[in-house]
């Protein structure tokens, strides 16, 4: 008879994942950045798996609609007779893979309702009351489920299958693949623990305490028995268990039960000019658009040198203390008073963005930089009518004479560049959020307590943008490659961070930035680099200081980045860019084919 994993035979890879199609926050820039390298390997076997939202899919999907008799084809076909809405075609992305997406409303109550039952039955998780979005990932990871059982079903004499599922939400579906012995490998990847977000969150001394939590009680305690249970059962029941760094593998024996069998870390699709002085430029370009919002948001009320003003951020989901959001905004007081006491000259203008609810951008914000494009507008107009005035003034001219230049401008010109400019200076502070959000949150709060309310003598300014940076937005109209691109120093010392792409994205780009030991990234760091704060990565140490130890350090490190010259700045740009490649996912994809690998020898009977 003829083996069912045979050495020849052909392999096909399932990447399973909630944010395929769906940018949520790091799990999507994982798949979507380690698309091409995949794709080299695996070519047309291939397929990632998603949830399908029409509005965020519309922008990066394609369906594929001629007939298609490929396994994932007939398998899609056979979904669809079952009553399934499922979509089939390609991610729009560099390396264009395949992708399923699964219609999680095409499921009703009661088929809901049965898939529970079941999973109580089968696996003990309670799923009552949950939240809609349990309800969401139960519906997704049924379809996923029974999408996988009749392709191997129907090929696994041909094709050996490996489905690599991403975080809880993506899993619901694998222990019963595992009870029915489908001819599957499996992966699970954690990329946090549910656990491990909440106690760190709102447990004070959580690492030192980790290894004596007791998980049920405390997913009862914060509600979220459910997901906790499906994150332990997923990782038990795959064949092969993984996380992304060693500091969330520390986690996973207390809260999920299993030691990883494995580590992947999380690399980048890294794209290198050929001359660094490319990249520089694109500093300087991209640093214009920057210096452009700055103007129409604060000049209005009053003006610093832009030359002497360096730009800082930190973006990422809206986690306070996890995100390291509270020590940032800590650091950044003791800077704006160190900075006011020795009477420096620089400007630190400090971005924070994240997602909160808002119901508008901020109408004010939105006038101020309207009225000063349309300066900009009148003064480009009447720098034509004088050069053309000049010009033709200068030829007709019998003697040498330069003519005044004021007597060419039109009075209407003088009146309205007048007018704009008396309408667009305003006594007021320039706003420190940049949108109408529909409440205060801790990052207001904060900022207000601080008195960090952007006064004409601070050296450190805020601007709390509450939306992800895209082109589209017209503020910056930059996206949020470009957007880091500009900025001079990236900050983000989070507390809890199992792996941490925002300052990874920097270093790729050239641009300094600051990570903490306690984020994967940052402790890969440590590990694998000896000099990495001269190549311009500065680490907090959050294991062992306090919060007012640790906002002491992160001060210090701002302040004396604030005191580079410019050339040091520019050379330390060109010394992070160039670890850039440690990163690239054609070398860190080897952590996943070895995974990959081990999954399906484990699978063989
Ligand atoms: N991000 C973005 N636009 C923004 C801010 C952040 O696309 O305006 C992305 C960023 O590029 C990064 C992701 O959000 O890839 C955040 O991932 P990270 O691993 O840092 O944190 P997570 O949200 O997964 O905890
Ligand atoms: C790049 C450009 C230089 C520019 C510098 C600004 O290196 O090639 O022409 O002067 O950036 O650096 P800064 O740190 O002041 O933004
Ligand atoms: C998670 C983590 C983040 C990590 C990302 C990708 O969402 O919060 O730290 O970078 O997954 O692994």
């Amino acid at each position: 008879m003829e083996s069912i994993f045979s050495t020849s035979k052909r392999k096909l890879l399932l990447e399973v994942a909630w944010e395929v199609c769906n940018q949520v926050g790091g799990i999507y820039t994982v798949i979507r950045s380690k698309v091409p390298a995949m794709v080299e390997k695996w070519d047309d076997n291939y397929v990632a798996l998603g949830p399908y939202f029409p509005q965020r899919a519309a922008a990066e999907f394609e369906p594929i609609t001629d007939s298609d008799e490929t396994e994932i084809g007939q398998t899609v076909s056979k979904m669809r007779q079952l009553g399934y809405r499922v979509e089939y075609g390609y991610w729009l992305i560099t390396g264009r893979p395949r992708v399923v997406l699964f219609d999680i409303f095409s499921m009703t109550t009661d088929q809901l309702n049965q898939v529970k039952g079941q999973l109580w039955r089968d696996h003990q998780l309670p799923t009552l009351n949950v939240e809609d979005l349990v309800n969401q990932t139960i519906v997704f990871g049924e379809m996923v489920r029974q999408f996988i059982t009749i392709l191997a079903e129907n090929h696994a004499r041909r094709v050996d299958f490996v489905a690599h599922f991403h975080e809880w939400m993506a899993s619901t579906g694998l222990p019963d693949l595992r009870r029915d012995n489908v001819r599957v490998a499996t992966v699970f990847t954690t990329h946090a623990t549910m656990l491990g977000r909440y106690l760190a969150q709102n447990e004070a001394g959580f690492y030192g305490k980790l290894p004596f939590f007791d998980w049920l009680r405390e997913a009862q305690h914060y509600g979220i028995e459910t997901q906790a249970t499906i994150e332990r059962l997923a990782a038990q029941q795959a064949h092969v268990f993984t996380t992304v760094s060693d500091v969330t593998a520390r986690e996973c024996e207390v809260f999920l039960g299993r030691n990883p069998d494995l580590v992947l870390p999380n690399g980048l699709n890294v794209t290198r000019f050929a001359a660094t002085h490319e990249f520089q430029n694109l500093h300087v370009r991209y640093k214009d658009k920057i210096h452009e919002f700055i103007m129409g948001h604060f000049f209005q009320s009053y003006s610093f040198d832009l030359d002497k003003t360096l730009y800082f951020f930190t973006s990422g989901r809206f986690e306070f203390s996890n995100k390291g959001y509270d020590l940032t905004l800590e650091a950044l007081a003791r800077l704006n008073y160190r900075m006011q006491q020795e009477e420096m000259d620089m400007t630190v203008v400090m971005f924070l963005v994240t997602r909160q609810p808002y119901t508008s951008i901020n109408p004010d914000v939105l006038h101020s930089r309207a009225l000063l494009d349309e300066i900009h507008e009148t003064c480009e107009s009447i720098e034509k009518q004088i050069g053309e005035r000049l010009f033709l003034a200068s030829a007709s001219q019998s003697d040498a004479k330069i003519p005044d230049l004021n007597s060419f401008i039109d009075e209407y010109w003088r009146l309205r560049l007048r007018r704009t400019i008396q309408s667009w200076k305003t006594k007021t502070l320039p706003p420190f959020v940049t949108h109408n959000l529909v409440q205060e949150d801790d990052m207001t709060r904060f900022i207000r307590r601080a008195n960090l309310i952007n006064n004409e003598a601070d050296r450190v300014k805020i601007v709390y943008h509450p939306d992800f940076i895209a082109s589209t937005n017209p503020l910056f109209g930059l996206d949020y490659s470009q957007f880091v691109r500009g900025c001079h120093l990236g900050v983000f010392p989070s507390y809890y961070e199992p792996w941490g792409y925002t300052p990874l994205e920097c270093v790729v780009r050239g641009i300094p930035t600051v990570t903490s030991d306690q984020s994967g990234f940052g402790d890969f760091i440590m590990q694998i680099m000896r000099d990495y704060e001269n190549r311009g990565i500065y680490v907090v140490n959050r294991r062992t200081n306090s919060f007012n130890e640790a906002a002491d350090q992160l001060a210090d490190m701002l302040y004396r980045f604030v005191r580079l010259s410019q050339r040091d700045r520019i050379q330390q740009r060109n010394r992070v860019e160039n670890i850039a490649e440690i990163f690239d996912w054609h070398s860190l994809r080897s952590y996943y084919d070895t995974a990959h690998d081990l999954a399906l020898k484990r699978r063989k009977p």
